[in-house]
């Protein structure tokens, strides 16, 4: 969702006159957008301001955008006096304005506003990948996650219209993009506002039913608001990929009260039977967080029991980080740094060793990939199939980017798969 923020970001400044450099060395103006999520992120954020500053930052104007500036406001101005431009996401589209503002000489600008009703959506959006295209259905969150900032910087929940995304879907296929991966923090509780109020799972239906669209995605779900019409949806239409990023977050009934995420684990069991009921075979995948505070070894035990359970296609894994303002910040019993790398550790070894196996079950497969990139150096290609796998393979063609081939798996390691054109 951050690197589709840039796209529109970028499409936004093109059109108003301003146009990109290849190294932040030639600019005039810097934009930094930034995110939260985890400390680490935020941190790195004003590392970066410090040492660009210092290396070639005389005469240039520095805007901090995304979470970190709705989250510190104008406590950027005096962490980092240099900066000119503080913005949340939710104050978006109003960058041609503050833009002016900062031409008209005005030194400090900011758009910190979080009550809008409004998505920022834009026809200038400027995507990087060709083939790809995202597409935002949904901003902010109403969910209140105990360990989560996004409500804090995203604001509330706003849906676009189910007419508008349908346009944007046609007007991308029109340019010979053939996947659209719709986006937001919930899509599942996606709701038209237009009188059509569609829900999410008949929006999705309709994206897929775009004529040129032959690949439909969405992230990320999550378990509370994610209901069988969305597997009926998929069942119902080819186009939607067989891929579902269901993040559970933990294994163990007891954490996930604590993290609020409003499910258990038999709840979110049940949905990965409907799943598993499906017509096609869908890919699981999913993200969690160790050393939540309180997370006991029998917590965690039921988390690793959990990923033998599912065997997820994959994983994002995190350590539990203390974010501002969270619900999470008061709780007791924090997991120590050395007790949550130990976590993480265990965790992504049994995660690797369930790829391994599920990877080599593929071994002989043919598996329909659009081709995305090529590596110039081994003359290799790299493809997506629809269950989100990326696939590497040989051939001396040169025309095969943006395109769908069938490809047969001939080699299976636990994060890559090669395979031969056929
Ligand atoms: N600490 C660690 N991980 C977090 N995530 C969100 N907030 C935190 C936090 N405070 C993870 C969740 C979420 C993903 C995008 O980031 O797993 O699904
Ligand atoms: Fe954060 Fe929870 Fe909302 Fe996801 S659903 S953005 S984890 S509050």
């Amino acid at each position: 969702m951050n690197a589709h923020d840039s796209e529109k970001v970028v499409g936004t400044l093109l059109h108003e006159g301003y146009s990109r450099v290849a190294t932040a060395e030639q600019a005039n103006y810097i934009f930094y957008n930034t995110c939260s999520i985890r400390d680490a992120a935020e941190q790195k954020v004003f590392n970066r301001l410090q040492h660009f500053k210092k290396a070639a930052g005389k005469g240039k104007v520095f805007a901090v955008i995304g979470c970190v500036a709705q989250q510190e406001g104008e406590k950027i101005f005096e962490r980092a006096p240099h900066v000119s431009l503080v913005a949340g996401s939710a104050s978006y589209s109003r960058l041609p304005e503050m833009l002016a503002e900062l031409e008209a000489g005005n030194r400090r600008v900011t758009g910190l506003n979080l009550d809008t009703d409004q998505t920022f959506d834009t026809p200038f959006t400027s995507r990087d990948n060709p083939h790809r295209g995202w597409i935002t259905i949904i901003e902010g969150c109403d969910k209140k996650c105990s360990y989560c900032v996004v409500p804090f910087t995203r604001g509330p929940e706003r849906s676009r219209t189910g007419a508008s995304v349908i346009e944007e879907a046609a007007r991308l296929a029109g340019l010979g993009y053939t996947e659209i991966q719709l986006l937001g923090q919930n899509v599942n509780s996606y709701r038209d506002p237009s009188p059509a109020g569609w829900d999410f799972a008949t929006l999705l239906d309709q994206v897929g039913r775009v004529p040129g669209i032959k690949r439909v995605r969405f992230t990320t779900s999550h378990p509370r608001d994610f209901v069988k019409p969305i597997i009926d949806a998929i069942d119902a239409n080819p186009n939607l990929c067989n891929h579902v990023h269901l993040p559970v977050q933990s294994g163990s009934s007891r954490v996930l009260a604590g993290m609020q995420r409003l499910y258990t684990r038999e709840q979110y069991m049940e949905r990965i039977e409907w799943m598993r009921q499906a017509k096609r075979p869908i890919a699981i995948t999913s993200d969690i967080i160790v050393g939540f505070p309180g997370e006991t070894e029998t917590d965690f035990e039921e988390t690793l029991e959990l990923l033998e359970e599912v065997k997820y296609d994959s994983i994002f894994s995190f350590k539990y980080s203390r974010r501002p303002n969270t619900p999470a910040l008061e709780l007791g019993d924090q997991i120590s740094e050395d007790e949550k790398t130990r976590r993480i550790v265990i965790l992504q070894e049994r995660q690797r060793a369930i790829q391994m196996r599920q990877n080599v079950e593929l071994l002989g497969e043919v598996e329909e990939l659009l081709v995305e990139g090529r590596y110039e150096s081994s003359g290799q290609w790299v493809g997506r199939t629809t269950r989100n796998r990326n696939l590497t393979f040989v051939s001396p063609k040169t025309d095969l980017l943006g395109t769908y081939v069938p490809v047969r798996v001939t080699r299976a390691g636990p994060a890559s798969l090669t395979g031969e054109l056929i």
